[in-house]
């Protein structure tokens, strides 16, 4: 009879625990309801980054042209605030697109702010200024944000929904985060309302955002209309419709953001030059761009990589690029350091001043692939994990180090950690003195001039999907 009793507790217990476990699910979604059914959800408020630390990008759509500002104040209550005001056009898609630049921010403070636009005035939202070396980001890829499933017709705001749990999970573990890197395909079909749903998550609207191109963000025209992004590259003759190239500083570590789908190396060369001259002093080189170099898992794709790694590999070695944070292939890989297209060193947990790059894809966000396992490019990579759970990286720059945490959604322990040390601003990176070669220069001529026809077809398929674009707006 005791016996009985007991199990009856304990399954009352376990009936318990169930039913609030699928409750405080239930609470979840039903807020996320909220936030997906309002206004400021679907006005695609997003705030990028801006050249350094002491600006922001602001974005957003409205239905009507007119006024717009936003509002930025020390205190909550908006009082003594800052106005800033900025320009308007009309999207590919029909709406109004409102950017604002914020100027003059000051180190290590919190900022209130809200967005004003015809008939539009956001919630408050608030944000804080990291100071001297140190600051936290989180690094994601391959978001995929879907507007047209035909297995589910909600699939934009699950989707959607995806991410958001993923940013507010990254933030719980690491509140320090202010700084979200997303390298490509942010969208799955390249449209505004995929754009929209990319920025609804209320905790999005307390960090700053820079976004790479991906081959899915090319598909559409909306993009271009929704980056708002700083020192974007205006001397690239032949350059993709969507955007270009981009630089901006954070402590101290300049990030070179490429666009990959132009083949230009010639240009990106150029490019991450004049923004090395710009910033000399820099500690960490950081790149992103979309597409996968290393991994390899996908048999049929490894030719068009073994061309990418002849553009960006030489590009890499040449500025002495410290990490380069990919997408494209869905696969979590981390190679070991490479200089010259080998391994001049094992993936350590430790590393002090090493001699070459580290090659990261955090798998993908929305569509992680975990389906094959087919052993490829084991000469480069130092680590891999298959899975199909969402995963995102933590990269937190302290003076002289960065550190680097991976994590599984839902989870607290990290898959993998590893710090990078350097005693100077160069490191273990050789100077690259009068670096290159006959071939780079070849490869990076050959680039430019596949981009040109590459830029032709863009063009004629995004005139066929209806898009009124130019060709002007692929060179010049
Ligand atoms: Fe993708
Ligand atoms: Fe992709």
């Amino acid at each position: 009879m005791k016996k009985t009793k007991k199990l009856l507790s304990v399954i009352l217990a376990l009936a318990m625990l169930f039913t609030l476990a699928q409750q405080s699910f239930a609470a979840t979604e039903e807020d996320w309801v909220k936030v997906w059914e309002s206004n400021n959800a679907d006005a695609g408020i997003i705030m990028f980054v801006g050249s350094n630390e002491s600006e922001r990008n602001f974005s957003w759509y409205s239905s009507s042209e007119g006024e717009n500002s936003v509002i930025i104040s020390n205190n909550e209550d908006l009082s003594s605030p800052e106005v800033f005001k900025g320009t308007q056009f009309d999207s590919v898609e029909g709406s109004v697109v409102n950017k604002v630049t914020v100027t003059g921010l000051k180190e290590n403070t919190t900022y209130y702010y809200k967005c004003v636009s015809p008939n539009f005035e956001s919630k408050v939202y608030s944000f804080k200024t990291d100071g001297g070396a140190e600051f936290s980001a989180m690094y994601v890829t391959d978001v995929h944000i879907t507007a047209i499933d035909d297995a589910n017709e909600n699939s934009l705001s699950d989707t959607s929904y995806r991410f958001h749990e993923t940013v507010k999970d990254a933030l719980k573990n690491n509140k320090n985060i202010s700084l979200l890197l997303s390298a490509g395909d942010q969208a799955t079909e390249g449209l505004e309302s995929e754009y929209r749903a990319f920025t609804a998550s209320d905790e999005m609207k307390s960090l700053s955002i820079a976004t790479a191109m991906g081959n899915h963000d090319r598909k559409g025209a909306a993009y271009k209309d929704f980056k708002n992004v700083p020192n974007e590259d205006t001397e690239a003759l032949i350059r993709s419709y969507n955007g270009t190239d981009y630089w901006f500083t954070k402590g101290e570590a300049l990030f070179l953001v490429m666009d990959s789908n132009s083949g230009n190396a010639m240009a990106h060369a150029d490019f991450v030059e004049r923004a090395i001259k710009a910033n000399p002093d820099v500690k960490w080189k950081i790149m992103m761009f979309h597409h996968d170099l290393y991994s390899g898992r996908i048999e049929h794709r490894e030719s068009e990589n073994n061309l990418l790694r002849t553009i960006w590999g030489p590009i890499a070695d040449e500025f002495g690029i410290d990490l380069v944070l990919l997408g494209h292939s869905h696969y979590y890989t981390v190679t070991d350091v490479l200089y010259k297209n080998e391994r001049v060193e094992e993936l350590k947990s430790e590393m002090v001043d090493p001699k070459g790059t580290i090659y990261m894809v955090s798998c993908s966000l929305g569509r992680p692939r975990d389906d094959e396992d087919l052993g490829l490019n084991e000469q480069w990579v130092g680590f891999d994990y298959l899975t199909d759970v969402a995963t995102y990286f933590t990269l937190d720059f302290k003076e002289g180090s960065v550190t680097v945490n991976s994590y599984e959604l839902g989870k607290k322990s990290p898959i993998q950690t590893f710090t990078i040390t350097k005693t100077t601003n160069d490191g273990g990176h050789e100077d690259p003195g009068f670096f290159t070669s006959v071939k780079d220069g070849v490869v990076r001529f050959l680039g430019a001039v596949y981009t040109i026809f590459n830029n032709f077809n863009s063009y004629d398929d995004l005139k066929e999907h209806g898009y009124d674009v130019e060709l002007s707006d692929f060179f010049g």
